[in-house]
């Protein structure tokens, strides 16, 4: 189990201060962590006081789903990064069951609207909704795991890209500038589609403006963003917000339109530094790992396909004997 600092535990708005603190579980794959996830998660913090989220093992979701895109550590790591969730269960079983709940003293679960199967057909939460601790918040529409692998897979001709795109990466970065300071109030500021297809070039960005401005909301290292900030930091931005420190990771900084360099002005003031987030993955990586994965899959699929032909021969044969 693994706590988060902030938040938690003090009692829910609406008259409740006696009672007990209301305990709520959520659980899933959170593969590519996404805005959906994350409203998914506010959503069921908003049910309770306290949010535990138990993530499912690589092994857990290849046995029922197929392979995941991010690793069990990467994934973790993400969901513990949003803003709402208090406490994560590494590890947590694919089928949702009362003894689950009672083992982190949950009140009851909450998933999104649509239904999820076993591999063998079964609603995962059949046991904790016939005991009536099951609650249903509403899907994101728009936005799905799948989804975001179809849009990276447009990149497969990104083979030169360096250019660090994905939520690990970025969840390390904005974790290591908050470590910087001892009371941070970090602003993000984001790029509108235009300015960042300037610069990125290809297909990017993956995410449009709205998309990404949820993402990083939702990231507790974050208190603020401002929407469509301007490409070059310049000295109205600096003085409107007070900022006291400018951040860049390692990836390249790429001139503004007339050539001149976007962080002048915090250089300039002495407020400017690079953050080494220490990850390497890559858009390029983590596409490698999407297709890998989809080679794995297909053919465990036709080994499967070929084993359940093999029963239906085998069963064939033994009704032509009988006769
Ligand atoms: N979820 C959501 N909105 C989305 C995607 C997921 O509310 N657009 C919710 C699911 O309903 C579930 C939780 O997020 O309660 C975790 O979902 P997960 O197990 O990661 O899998 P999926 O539902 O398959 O999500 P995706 O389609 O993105 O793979």
């Amino acid at each position: 189990m693994l706590r988060n600092g902030a938040a938690g535990g003090g009692p829910a708005a609406g008259g409740r201060a006696a009672a007990r603190p209301v305990r709520v579980w959520c659980d899933g794959c959170y593969d590519m962590v996404h805005y959906g996830h994350s409203n998914q998660l506010r959503q069921a913090r908003a049910m309770g006081d306290y949010l535990i989220v138990g993530v499912h093992t690589d092994e857990e979701i290849a046995k029922h789903k197929g392979p995941p895109v991010f690793t069990q550590e990467e994934r973790y790591k993400m969901v513990q990064a949003i803003k709402w969730v208090d406490e994560i269960a590494p590890g947590a079983p694919y089928v949702t069951t009362l003894e689950t709940l009672d083992k982190y003293n949950c009140d009851f679960c909450v998933h999104g609207d649509d239904i999820t199967l076993t591999i063998d057909g079964k609603d995962t939460y059949e046991e904790v909704k016939a005991a009536g601790r099951y609650r249903e918040c509403k899907r994101t529409q728009g936005v799905s795991t799948t989804d975001l692998v179809g849009r990276m897979l447009l990149m497969t001709k990104a083979h030169h890209s360096n250019i660090c795109s994905t939520d690990i990466g970025h969840v390390d970065f904005l974790e290591k500038v908050h470590q910087l300071a001892e009371k941070p109030y970090i602003i993000a500021g984001l790029h509108f589609d235009q300015e960042v297809n300037r610069y990125k070039g290809k297909n990017y960005p993956i995410m449009n403006i709205h998309e990404r401005t949820l993402s990083v909301l939702a990231c507790r290292y974050v208190s603020e963003v401002v929407i469509g900030a301007p490409y070059a930091v310049t000295a109205d931005l600096l003085d409107h917000f007070r900022v006291t420190l400018v951040c860049h990771g390692m990836t390249e900084v790429v001139p503004d339109k007339d050539g001149s360099d976007p962080y002048e002005e915090p250089k300039r003031r002495g407020i400017f530094q690079l953050v080494d987030s220490g990850s390497n993955l890559t858009t390029d990586l983590i596409v490698q790992r999407i297709i890998k994965n989809r080679l794995e899959f297909e053919a465990r699929n036709q080994k499967k396909e070929a084993k359940e032909l093999a029963v239906l021969e085998a069963m064939r044969r033994l009704e032509e004997e009988k006769h």
